[in-house]
C-alpha cells in the first residue's frame, strides 16, 4: 500500500494567508498543515508517499520535509500539479509512483483525531475496488454527501443545495489499481475540474465502493473556520491518536 497527500491548489478561499505561500504549509497549532496527512499515513504503516504540491512556494515542502526523517521515513517522494485541475487531476499525477499498487489518498488540509490503521487494514482485505470514509457533519452542503440504501452508498453529490444525508465524505480516499483508468474517462465539471466525487460514482456504480463511519472528531482547514477549529481541535487533544 502506498500512500498519495494532495497539497497543490491555491487555497482561495484563505485569501491573504495563502497569497504567497501554499494552503498546507501555515499552521495547525504547533506545526505545518502537512505534517498531520503525513503522520496519518504513518500510523497506519504506509511509508512510501508521495507529496503533489502545485500553486505557491512549492519548493518549501522540500526544504520543510525534506527525506521525512522526522516521520520515520527514508524518503519521500514529490510531484507538481500545474494549474488548477481539481483533486482527481492532481491524483492522476501519482499513477506512475503508484505503478499498479493498491493507495491511500489523503487531501493535505484534512486532520482526523484518530489514525485509521483498521480502516487501511479493512480496505487491505477487501482484496481490490475502493473505500471511503463517512462523518456525520451539521453543513453537509460544504462536501461531497453520500445518500445510503440500507448501509450501501448509491451515490455520491458534490456539494448538493439539498443534501440527501448528512454524511460527508470526508478526504481519505482508498482505492485500487484501477483508479487511473478512471480518470482517464473523466470529463471536466461545471467549475472546469475533474472531481474525486465523479471518480468515487465509478466505483459506486461498478460495485466495488465500500464504507467505513469516522469515530472521533474530524475537519478539513480550507476555510478560515475550519482552519481555526483545527488549530482548536488539536490544541484540546491532538490528532491522529
Ligand atoms: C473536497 C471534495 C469533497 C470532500 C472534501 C473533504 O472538497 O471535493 O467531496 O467532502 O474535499 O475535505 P473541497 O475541500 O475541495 O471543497
Amino acid at each position: 500500500m502506498k500512500g498519495v497527500i494532495l497539497a497543490g491548489g491555491l487555497g482561495t478561499r484563505l485569501h491573504p494567508l495563502t497569497r504567497v505561500t501554499n494552503k498546507h504549509l501555515l499552521p495547525i497549532y504547533t506545526k505545518p498543515m502537512i505534517y498531520y496527512p503525513i503522520e496519518c499515513l504513518v500510523k497506519a504503516g504506509i511509508e512510501d508517499i508521495l507529496v503533489v504540491t502545485g500553486g505557491n512556494s512549492a519548493g518549501d515542502f522540500l526544504r520543510l520535509l525534506g527525506n521525512g526523517e522526522e516521520f520515520g521515513l527514508k524518503h519521500i517522494n514529490y510531484t507538481y500539479q500545474k494549474g488548477e485541475g481539481g483533486i482527481a487531476e492532481a491524483l492522476g499525477l501519482a499513477r506512475h509512483f503508484a505503478d499498479g499498487e493498491p493507495i491511500v489518498v489523503v487531501l493535505g488540509d484534512n486532520l482526523l483525531e484518530h489514525n485509521i490503521a483498521d480502516a487501511v487494514q479493512r480496505f487491505r482485505e477487501q482484496g481490490g475496488g475502493a473505500k471511503i470514509l463517512l462523518k456525520q457533519v451539521h453543513d453537509p452542503q460544504r462536501f461531497g454527501v453520500a445518500e445510503l440504501e440500507g448501509e450501501k452508498v448509491v451515490r455520491i453529490v458534490e456539494k448538493p443545495k439539498e443534501p440527501k444525508s448528512d454524511l460527508a465524505v470526508i478526504g481519505i480516499y482508498m482505492y485500487d489499481g484501477t483508479v487511473f483508468e478512471m480518470i482517464d474517462d473523466l470529463e471536466p465539471s461545471e467549475r472546469g475540474e475533474l472531481e474525486i466525487t465523479d471518480v468515487n460514482n465509478k466505483y459506486i456504480a461498478r460495485q466495488a465502493m465500500t464504507w467505513d463511519r469516522v469515530e472521533g472528531w474530524w475537519t478539513d482547514a480550507g476555510t478560515f473556520d475550519s482552519l481555526l477549529r483545527a488549530s482548536n481541535l488539536v490544541a484540546d487533544g491532538g490528532a491522529n491518536k
